[in-house]
């Protein structure tokens, strides 16, 4: 099996549901989990993990907003989804305002520390050195998590910070029961997360033996560094001791990451890139993600043909979504990094006439080649070389709902599973290692199989590329109707845009679209990934039709999503692929 392909088996793998430890979660959230998908008038939660969504959930019922909500969702992530959740990381948040009716983008991705340079993962043949890139201490951005979901509650949230943080320092301090889930996550990497010896410490017992389902995990070193975040305001992690331990850190092996670069951290509230799809619109995450110009570029191109007259999976509707992802992977390689570096042609790539000589390309009853399509909007771009690569990821997508109209959808991330590896030694958190999403050469594929040039280099204080994609979705009145986006690295963009299909063309529930059999394509390697489910008929017609199918793909994704329906109800969706999701309504406001 090819690097590639134990990428998608390893990272995207994770059946149905295990047998969840509802005994130890509760009453209340045993009949929530057994009525799927959750519906309600008051608010929801929907992420990755059970607890973190009741904290959410709790929020939302005493008052709180849905900012509110979110922020205590990801800081409760932090602490009961190490793999992903995170305080050493950063990610994106779309939130939708209610009374003014605005809709804004915050940006809280790393940013490359200043003495990082250009060439700083090449070995002295010129080739990448993955190993560095990707769990070294120069893996690593300076963490933009803390001052994102800081910066969300103050300026959007009507609670206190305490106490929407006081939820996940509790859990932190005096533990919480391990789901299954999480136990055989950290057994499966034990052996890289022991070779650092704070990781050891903070996620294994003192024999090295892992915690097993129904143990207790207590972070202390965690809780203390939630506690100054609370009592600071922030401030504590870019300028106070969690800022010294993070320094300490990088000095113990020579890493980049110093106080300047913790006291310059900024995040960057972003205008949405928006587009629509028939009668809808949608915003998504503008650069430094991918995610919401070639959503809204491929769905421009998808928007020409009858999809629903081609019928949902069938070989002529994967066709065209295949070749639509094909011509904007494509772009992606060459015009899209960090816009505060790079012109990022977003207005361009939009365009939906554009798109419509993009369209024009597409030979309705055959596959074209990869080699053959070159960046769209000039034809000067040269074809590049593609090496396959693998490896383990986790992010996290989540997304909250208040009774007041309010939305958001946020995912945030570590990168790889459990980041880097290297956790900050007595601070209780690890640190990402998103420093691979850059392209470290031209043409030579990240962990995702992605391959990019100049508008994705390492500059100091320039935001690798992220494919991200958050979303919020309009009705034909304007008014929020879908909150979704996904983990999946290289795949989130193609995986969020299937969802708003089925949704808006199939007019599938959101449980449908979210259980749905997803299909992927990234340009390169040249080969369509799909899931389970897929019919034969359909896989034997798209490869009469040239395109290359492989056959070994895992589970792509685990969208988290709330759905408006037209009554007014909210239905929440936790997507089954991954285990231990969860929706919970918030009752009784
Ligand atoms: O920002 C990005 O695009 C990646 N760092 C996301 C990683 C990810 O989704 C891993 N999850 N499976």
């Amino acid at each position: 099996m090819n690097k590639f392909l134990v990428f998608f088996a390893t990272c995207l793998s994770g059946l149905l549901i295990g047998p969840l430890s509802l005994a130890d979660r509760g009453p209340l959230l045993a009949r929530q989990a057994l009525h799927h998908p959750v519906i309600s008038e008051s608010g929801m939660v929907v992420s990755q993990d059970m607890i973190a969504s009741r904290v959410g959930a709790q929020i939302l019922a005493q008052g709180g907003n849905a900012i509110d909500a979110a922020v205590a969702t990801g800081f409760a992530l932090a602490v009961t989804l190490p793999r992903a959740g995170n305080l050493g990381g950063g990610g994106f948040m779309m939130v939708h305002l209610a009374e003014s009716n605005k809709t804004i983008a915050i940006d809280y991705r790393e940013m490359a520390p200043a003495e990082a340079f250009k060439d700083m993962f090449l070995d002295t043949e010129g080739d990448v050195d993955n190993l560095k890139a990707r769990f070294s201490i120069f893996s690593s951005g300076v963490p933009g998590t803390v001052a994102g979901l800081v910066h969300a509650q103050e300026n959007y949230g009507v609670l206190s910070l305490k106490r929407v943080l006081e939820p996940a320092i509790k859990l932190a301090r005096d533990g919480f029961t391990l789901s299954p889930d999480l136990s055989d996550s950290l057994r499966s990497r034990a052996e890289r997360l022991q070779r650092d010896p704070s990781s050891k410490k903070y996620f294994y017992k003192a024999d090295g033996s892992p915690y097993l389902h129904r143990d207790i995990l207590v972070q202390k070193d965690l809780a203390n560094t939630l506690k100054r975040i609370m009592t600071s305001k922030g401030k504590d992690f870019y300028q106070g001791k969690t800022a010294n331990l993070i320094v300490e850190q990088m000095q113990r092996s020579g890493g980049l990451i110093s106080k300047q670069d913790l006291a310059n951290y900024e995040v960057i509230e972003r205008t949405p890139v928006c587009g629509s799809f028939r009668d809808h619109r949608l915003c998504a995450m503008p650069p430094p993600s991918s995610g919401g110009v070639h959503l809204v570029q491929m769905l421009n191109i998808l928007e020409g043909s009858d999809l629903k007259a081609m019928g949902h999976n069938s070989a002529a509707y994967i066709h065209h979504l295949v070749e639509s992802m094909r011509r904007a992977y494509a772009d992606r390689s060459l015009y899209l990094g960090d816009p505060d570096f790079f012109p990022v042609p977003v207005e361009q790539l939009i365009d939906k006439s554009y798109a419509a000589h993009l369209r024009q390309q597409i030979n309705p009853k055959a596959s074209s080649r990869s080699v053959n399509i070159k960046p769209g909007l000039r034809e000067t771009a040269q074809p590049v070389e593609h090496n396959e690569q693998s490896e383990s990821t986790e992010t996290t997508h989540f997304s909250t709902w208040d009774r007041w109209g309010n939305v958001v959808s946020n995912t945030y991330t570590l990168n790889f599973s459990y980041g880097s590896g290297i956790s900050v030694g007595g601070a209780g958190f690890l640190l990402n290692n998103e420093m691979d999403d850059f392209s470290s050469k031209p043409g030579f594929p990240n962990g995702y199989g992605l391959v990019g040039g100049i508008a994705n280099g390492i500059q100091p204080g320039k935001r690798p590329l992220s494919s991200m994609t958050p979303t919020i979705v309009f009705d034909p009145k304007g008014e929020p109707m879908l909150a979704t986006g996904t983990p999946g690295g290289s795949t989130i963009i193609t995986i969020v845009m299937q969802i708003l299909l089925n949704v808006i063309e199939f007019e599938m529930t959101i449980a449908e679209a979210t259980a749905s059999p997803r299909i992927h394509h990234q340009w390169l390697p040249d080969n369509i990934y799909y899931e389970p489910g897929l019919s034969e008929d359909s896989k034997a017609i798209l490869r009469e039709m040239g395109h290359i199918l492989n056959d070994s793909t895992g589970r792509l994704g685990a969208a988290q999503s709330i759905y408006r329906n037209v009554d007014g109800r909210l239905h929440g969706a936790a997507d089954s692929r991954r285990q231990g999701a969860g929706a919970v309504a918030a009752e009784n406001p």
